[in-house]
Order: C-alpha cells, then structure tokens, then sequence
C-alpha cells in the first residue's frame, strides 16, 4: 500500500508542510508497511498548460522539459494520494495550479486516478480567509479524476471533518507557522487515520 502526499506550497517550512508532515508521519506510526511518500512542488519544475490539448490523444509535450513524468509516476502507484495546499487568494498558490492542470493527461487516458482515496489538508492565514473554499476546490479536482474523496472522523461534536490550520488564533493574535494548532494537529492526525483504515489497513473502530 502507497501513499503520496503532495506539499503543494512554495514556502517549504510553512504551516501546509508542517500538517502534511504530521499525516504522513501518523500514517506511518500507524502503520509501518505503508510506503509514504512526499512530493514537495517547489523543487520540482513543472511547467504550467499552455492548453494545447495534445493530451486527448497523446502524451504531454511539456514532459520531456520537466519534472512532471517523475510525479505521474508515482500518483499512478498510489492507493491514496493527500494534497496540502496554503491559501492563497482563497484559491491554490500557482504551482500547485500547474500541478492541477496537468493532471489533465491522467483524466483523458482512461481515469488512471479513478478510485484513489484522496486528502486535503489546508492552511490559511485568516480565520475566514478561504480554507474551505481551497478544501472544497481540491476535492472538487479530486471529484472529476474519479478520485474518492475522505475527511478527516473524529469526536462529531468538536472536530470538523476538513483538515485546516489557520494563523489567526483571535483579531490580533497569530501563531507563527511552524508553531502547533491543536486543532489543526489533530485533524491532521486524524486524516491519517481514516486514510490507513479506508486502505484496509487496520480495522475500522
Ligand atoms: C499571495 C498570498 C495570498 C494569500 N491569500 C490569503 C487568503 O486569501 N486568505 C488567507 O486566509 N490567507 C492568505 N494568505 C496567507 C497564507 O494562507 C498563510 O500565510 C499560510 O500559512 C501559507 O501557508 P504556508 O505557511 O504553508 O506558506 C496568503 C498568502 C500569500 C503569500
């Protein structure tokens, strides 16, 4: 079993690394067979459609130039696949947009993402600031690959089931990036769990 996590913001030490860091490192403390797997986008080049439209019929002609072919490769491997993505704009920052985009070849050559769990984990600056929104953008992506999209299960009453960190704890109080969210944290563990027992992985409680 494979999961890939794809840290989709171009700040490597940001708060969306550091919840993708705590799911991947609760998927493995869960589970040590799994094989995880993370893609940071910023060291990747990947460059963005220029909507040519080669992908209907035939391979990517940006692929020879970039570093796209090496993350197909392994999407294609994976059961599960958890995009983390920062807010940015109430939308994904662009190179986490390029990914998007690209994705398209995948679609138009039989749904190879068909029936791959799939995660989101979100961080925003603001309160309100649009992580939801993002949240939604990504399963909506998730959505027209064919892919399944999980949230996060744990006590109904007090967690939400979308993963999301935010930096605004109050009207003027900020937590710095790399500083914990108890409820983000959580979330994000809790992720981890439900992906490893949708896999089939540890039986459901
Ligand atoms: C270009 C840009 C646009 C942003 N837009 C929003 C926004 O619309 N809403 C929000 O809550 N935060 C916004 N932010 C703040 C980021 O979401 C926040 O700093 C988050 O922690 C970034 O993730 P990172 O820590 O992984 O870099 C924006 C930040 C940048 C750089």
């Amino acid at each position: 079993m494979k999961i890939v996590g794809i840290a989709g913001s171009p700040r490597k030490n940001g708060a969306t690394s550091r919840l993708l860091d705590i799911t991947l490192k609760e998927i493995k403390a869960l589970n040590a067979q799994v094989d995880v797997d993370r893609v940071d986008l910023v060291d990747m080049k990947i460059t963005a459609c220029t909507g040519c439209d080669a992908c209907l019929k035939t391979d990517c002609p940006l692929d020879k130039d970039d570093d796209y072919p090496k993350i197909v490769a392994k999407l294609l491997q994976a059961d599960g696949i958890i995009v983390a993505s920062p807010v940015y704009f109430a939308n994904v920052p662009g190179i986490l947009k390029n990914f998007i985009d690209r994705s398209r070849r995948m679609k138009m050559n039989r749904n190879q993402l068909k029936n791959k769990w799939f995660g989101t984990i979100v961080a925003s600056g603001l309160r309100n600031g649009g992580a939801e929104t993002v949240s939604m953008l990504l399963a909506t992506w998730a959505l027209s690959q064919g892919m399944l999209p999980v949230s996060s299960m744990g006590n109904s009453v007090i967690e939400n089931p979308l993963v999301i960190t935010t930096l605004q704890k109050a009207l003027k109080e900020f937590r710095k990036p790399t500083e914990e969210d108890d409820i983000g944290d959580k979330a994000a563990k809790r992720l981890a769990e439900r992906m490893v027992e949708l896999l089939g992985m540890t039986k459901p409680k």
